[in-house]
C-alpha cells in the first residue's frame, strides 16, 4: 500500500512540487549553523517545503503543518526535525558521558523517553545517533559521539536506534533517527572542525564504518552526509559512499539529507557552481537538502540540461514521501500535535528521576586515594570551583530543547542531598580562565557563564577562606558546556591554566581535595592526577546533574562508568587509541622507558593517563578461574570464554566485564586488542559471579586488503579484564 500511495501521489505533483519535497530549511527558532533562508510561510503554500526543522514547540508546529495541508496545492504534510541527540526537555548525559555507562538498556532508555518527549512537542525526526568515531581530543565534537570504539560504537548505535524508533512509528511515540554524520567526521584532520579527512579503505570498514552500519542494520530510516571529503569528494557528493557503499552494500531503503549547508560548501570545496553540486549531490545519492537550497534553484535547470534524469528526481521525492507515509502523515498530519500530550508528558518528574539514574551511571572514578570518596554526609564541605554554581552548563553541547533554567548545579544538589547533615561552604574560586575567551564563546543556546568580575587574587582569597574552614574540599572544575561541541576544537586538552592555579592553591592547604571533573571531551589530567585526592568525571550529565553528582558524591550510587575514550596525557600522543597496531619497532619495556629506534616519544610516554575502559569503584573486583571452552576452535564452532568476578570490597557495585581480542597473524597487520564483547553485571559485596561470553568465528572476522570480511585460521589471544589493559589471557587456535 506504501508504494502504491505514493506512486499515486506523486502521478498529480508537478516537477516543482517534487522538488520542493526535497527542501529542507530551518525554521531559524534553534541556531546550528549560518543561515539565510526566508519567506518560508509562502514557500510551504507553494509545496516548496518538504519539512522543516529545528522549530520548537507543538502550537507552532501544528500551524506551520496547517499551512502546508491546507494552503499547497497537495496538501502534503512536513517532517519536522531537530537536534534532538541526548534527550528532549529532559536532558540525559552528553553522549560520550552515556557511553561511559555501557548500559545498553539505560542508553535505549533515554533514545526512547527523548522521543516520547520530542513527539509530544511535534517532532517526528531526530539528527542523532551521531556515530561518528573519534580518536582525537581536540575536535570538539567528539562530545556528541561514543568515544573510540567500533564495536562499543556499534552496539551503542543499536540501542539508540531502537530508542529512538521502537519496532516502527505507528505509535506515535517514537521517531524516525537520522544517522549521521556519514562518513568518517570524526577522523577530521588536526582535529580541526570541518576539516579535510584522509584515509585508507581499510580502516574505514575496520574501523570507522561498523557504527554507521550496525545502525542501518538496525534500521535507521534517514542518513546525514558528513562536511568532510573523503578520498578528495566532499561527502555530499560522493557517490561511492553514499550509493555504492551505502545502497549497493548495505541495502540502506532510507533517505540521505545533507548536513546543513553541505550543498553549497562544496563551491567552498572547489566542486563548481550552485548548480553543478546540486546535480552532484543528487547524483551521488542525497535526496533532500538541507538549507543550502541548491536542489530548489538549480535541479530543473540541471534536468532541462539533461545534468540529472527525472528518475533521480523521482527516486528522491519518493523515499521522502515514503519516510512520511511510514511516519502516519498522510493518515494524520497532526499526528505529532497533540497539546494535551505536550502538556502532560515532557520534563515529567519520572522522566527526571530516570535521567538522574543514567547520569549517576555514566560518571568515571579516575582516582580515589584514602578512599576520600563516598563523601561522609557530616561536617564541612567547601565546595569551590567556576563550575560549582553554573546550571545552565549542566546539559552540555547539543541541549538545544533543555530547559537550562531547571537544569540542576552541583552547589543546589549536594546541598540537596547532604540535606542538614552537612554544612556545605561555596566560593567561585575563578572564573573559567584568566581571560574571557571561553564565557565568550559560551553564548550560544544560552549557556551564558557570568564572569566574576573580582580579581583572580580575590576570586582565590575568598575560596582559601572556605576550604580553610571545611574538612574536605570539592573543586568543581574543567570545560563549560560549550568548550565541546561544533565548532569548538581546541590545541591545548588541559583544564584552563586559572582552574588548574586554583586547584593547586586549594591542594597547598593539604586538605583532601576531590576534583569533579566537568568536560566533553578527554582532557590531559596529569598535574591533576599527581596532585588531587580523588578526581570523580561527570561529563556534563543533564537536567538533573547536581543530584545525580552528589548521588555518586556521597554513596548512594556506586560510581560505574567506564572511559569509551583513552585520555592523553599530553596533546602530542593525540590521535591515541587502545586498538593500535603493533608497528615493527614496538618498545621492549613494559615500564614506558624510552628506546632509541623504537616506536616512542624522546619526551613522553606511549600509553594514555586512563586508558579505555577504565574506571574505578568504591568497591573491589577480584578476577579469577578465566577459561575458554576449547582451545581450538573451528570456523563453524561456537565458544564460550569465561571468568569468576568477585566483589571482595566494602559496598555493593557493578561492573563492566571486558573482553578483548587479539589476532596474532594475519594477512594484514591487526591491532594489540580488540574489544568484542562486555557484560556489565550486578554483584552484591560479597557476591561471585561467573561472567561468560559467547563468541563464534564471526567476532574474529575482519576487513581484508581486497575488503572482504573474513576470519583467517591461526593463533588467537584473549584477554578479560576491568579496562583495555586487562592482562589475564587464554591463547586459542582458529582451525580451517
Ligand atoms: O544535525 C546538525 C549537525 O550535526 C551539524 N550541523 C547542523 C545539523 C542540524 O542542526
Amino acid at each position: 500500500p506504501r508504494a502504491e500511495f505514493v506512486s499515486e501521489l506523486m502521478s498529480k505533483m508537478t516537477l516543482d512540487e517534487k522538488i520542493g519535497q526535497l527542501n529542507l530549511p530551518t525554521s531559524g527558532d534553534i541556531t546550528t549553523g549560518q543561515s539565510n533562508s526566508w519567506d518560508i510561510a509562502k514557500k510551504i503554500e507553494e509545496g516548496k517545503v518538504g519539512g522543516l526543522f529545528n522549530i520548537k514547540t507543538v502550537a507552532k508546529i501544528r500551524d506551520v503543518q496547517k499551512l502546508a495541508v491546507e494552503k499547497s496545492r497537495l496538501h502534503i504534510p512536513m517532517i519536522f526535525g531537530m537536534d534532538v541527540i541526548h534527550g528532549y526537555e529532559t536532558v540525559f548525559p552528553i553522549p560520550l558521558g552515556l557511553s561511559c555507562s555501557w548500559d545498553m538498556a539505560a542508553i535505549e532508555k533515554s533514545a526512547q523517553i527523548a522521543a516520547r518527549e520530542a513527539t509530544a512537542d511535534g517532532i517526528n525526526w531526530t539528527f542523532s545517533p551521531m556515530v561518528d568515531i573519534c580518536r582525537d581530543a581536540r575536535w570538539g565534537r567528539i562530545a556528541e559521539g561514543s568515544g573510540e570504539d567500533a564495536y562499543l560504537g556499534s552496539r551503542i548505535a543499536e540501542a539508540m536506534v531502537r530508542g529512538y524508533q521502537g519496532k516502527d512509528y505507528s505509535t506515535g511515540t517514537t521517531m524516525m533517527s537520522c544517522v549521521k554524520h556519514f562518513a568518517l567526521y570524526g577522523a577530521a584532520e588536526a582535529g580541526r572542525d570541518y576539516n579535510t579527512t584522509d584515509m585508507s579503505h581499510i580502516r574505514m570498514y575496520n574501523e570507522y564504518f561498523p557504527p554507521y552500519k550496525a545502525a542501518f542494520d538496525a534500521g535507521a530510516g534517514s542518513a546525514m552526509a558528513s562536511f568532510n571529503e573523503i578520498d578528495g569528494i566532499p561527502a555530499t557528493g560522493n557517490k561511492w559512499l553514499l550509493t555504492d557503499v551505502l545502497r549497493k552494500q548495505w541495502g540502506f531503503k532510507g533517505f540521505v539529507v545533507t548536513d546543513f549547508t553541505g550543498i553549497p560548501e562544496m563551491i567552498e570545496h572547489g566542486m563548481g557552481d550552485l548548480q553543478t553540486v546540486s546535480a552532484l549531490a543528487l547524483t551521488a545519492g542525497v535526496e533532500m537538502d538541507m538549507v543550502g537550497e541548491g536542489f530548489l534553484t538549480t535541479l530543473k535547470k540541471s534536468l532541462d540540461e539533461g545534468k540529472v534524469t527525472m528518475a533521480q528526481i523521482d527516486n528522491a521525492c519518493r523515499l521522502i514521501l515514503e519516510a512520511k507515509y511510514d511516519l502516519g502523515l498522510f493518515e494524520d498530519p497532526y499526528k505529532y500535535c497533540n497539546l494535551d500530550r505536550a502538556k502532560t508528558e515532557i520534563f515529567t518528574k519520572s522522566n527526571r528521576d530516570i535521567a538522574r539514574k543514567i547520569a549517576a551511571e555514566s560518571m568515571v572514578l579516575l582516582k580515589n586515594d584514602k578512599q576520600t570518596l563516598p563523601l561522609k554526609k557530616s561536617g564541612t564541605i567547601a565546595l569551590i570551583g567556576p563550575l560549582a554554581d553554573a546550571k545552565e552548563n549542566m546539559g552540555g553541547t547539543w541541549s538545544v530543547a533543555g530547559r537550562m533554567n531547571d537544569n540542576i548545579s552541583l552547589l543546589a544538589g549536594m546541598k540537596a542531598v547532604a540535606g542538614n547533615s552537612a554544612k556545605i561552604l561555596y566560593a567561585k574560586g575563578s572564573n573559567l580562565d584568566y581571560d574571557a575567551k571561553f564565557e565568550e564563546n559560551a553564548t550560544m543556546f544560552g549557556k551564558t557563564l557570568h564572569r566574576d568580575s573580582r580579581s583572580p587574587e580575590v576570586l582565590l582569597k575568598e575560596a582559601l577562606d572556605i576550604a580553610g574552614q571545611a574538612d574536605v574540599i570539592v573543586a568543581a572544575i574543567g570545560e563549560s558546556a560549550e568548550m565541546s561541541g561544533e565548532s569548538s576544537s581546541r590545541t591545548n586538552i588541559e583544564i584552563p591554566q586559572a582552574q588548574k592555579d586554583l586547584l593547586q592553591a586549594l591542594v597547598k592547604t593539604g586538605k583532601p581535595v576531590v576534583v569533579v571533573l566537568f568536560n566533553g571531551r578527554p582532557l590531559a589530567l596529569v598535574d591533576e592526577e599527581k596532585s588531587a585526592t580523588a578526581i570523580l568525571d561527570v561529563w556534563f550529565s543533564g537536567s538533573e546533574s547536581g543530584y545525580a553528582i552528589s548521588d555518586v558524591l556521597f554513596g548512594a550510587v556506586n560510581p560505574s562508568g567506564k572511559l569509551t575514550t583513552s585520555f592523553p596525557r599530553s596533546v602530542g600522543q593525540v590521535p591515541i587509541f587502545y586498538s593500535a597496531k603493533n608497528t615493527g619497532r614496538p618498545l621492549s619495556n613494559k615500564e614506558g622507558k624510552f628506546e632509541k629506534f623504537r616506536s616512542n616519544y624522546i619526551d613522553e610516554r606511549n600509553e594514555p593517563l586512563f586508558p579505555f575502559g577504565f574506571g574505578l569503584s568504591y568497591t573491589k573486583f577480584e578476577y579469577s578461574n578465566l577459561k575458554i571452552s576449547s582451545n581450538k576452535v573451528g570456523m563453524n564452532d561456537t565458544f564460550t570464554v569465561s571468568v569468576d568476578v568477585t566483589n571482595s570490597g566494602n559496598y555493593d557495585g557493578a561492573e563492566v566485564v571486558q573482553l578483548y581480542i587479539r589476532d596474532l597473524v594475519g594477512s594484514v597487520t591487526r591491532p594489540v586488542r580488540e574489544l568484542k564483547g562486555f557484560n556489565k553485571t550486578f554483584l552484591k559485596k560479597g557476591e561471585k559471579k561467573t561472567v561468560t561470553f559467547n563468541l563464534s568465528a564471526e567476532d574474529l572476522k575482519f576487513y581484508n586488503s581486497d575488503l572482504q570480511f573474513v576470519a583467517e585460521p591461526g593463533a588467537f589471544q584473549a584477554f578479560v579484564g576491568t579496562n583495555s589493559n586487562a592482562d589475564m589471557k587464554v591463547d586459542f587456535e582458529l582451525t580451517k
